[in-house]
């Protein structure tokens, strides 16, 4: 049987930090799916086929990765790929709190589905989305946080909006 896992996530956008876990995780599965949670409350930067274009474009050089999108609940999108784990990142203990009542929540809604933490490299701790985001904005340098076409992506983006 194929061990087939999901790499949940909002990915806006996806970090090297997001990298290094998809590249430890798709070590352990046969099949690792990224899979963007599309959902427009959250008012994302990029929206989600630019999302999933950037992250195709991030995990091509891994044969067992594939990127993809879902709406509703995640146990119900792991259980429509036949998925048996999902994967997601540790990066600091704060993340503990909120990452084990999701995973307990899920348990819940499907006892069949474990969720499986693993850490990223300690270099991209600090790493996140927001944040990312945020420097960029402001016109920080972003350089090794992202791969170079997000950091083009969103040099792009807010050179549209930023005053001269
Ligand atoms: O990158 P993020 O924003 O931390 O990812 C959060 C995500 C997408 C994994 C989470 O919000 C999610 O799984 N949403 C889908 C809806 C769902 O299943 N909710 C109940 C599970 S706790």
């Amino acid at each position: 049987m194929k061990r087939i896992a999901v790499y949940p996530g909002t990915f806006d956008p996806v970090t090297n930090g997001h990298l290094d876990l998809v590249d430890r995780g798709r070590r352990h599965f046969d099949r690792l799916i990224v899979a963007i949670l599309r959902n427009e409350d959250k008012e994302p930067l990029f929206t989600v086929g630019e999302r999933v274009d950037l992250l195709r474009e991030a995990v091509s050089v891994w044969d067992n990765v594939e990127v993809d999108s879902f709406g509703g609940l995640l146990v119900d999108y792991a259980k429509r790929v036949s998925a048996t784990m999902i994967l997601r990142g540790i990066r600091v203990v704060t993340d503990l709190e909120s990452e084990m009542q999701m995973a307990m929540m899920n348990r819940r809604l499907c006892g069949d589905l474990e969720t499986v933490f693993m850490v990223p490299n300690e270099a991209y701790s600090y790493v996140s989305s927001r944040l990312v985001r945020e420097v960029a904005r402001l016109g920080g340098d972003i350089t090794g946080l992202v791969p170079p076409i997000v950091a083009a992506a969103l040099t792009r983006r807010f050179s549209a909006t930023r005053s001269p």
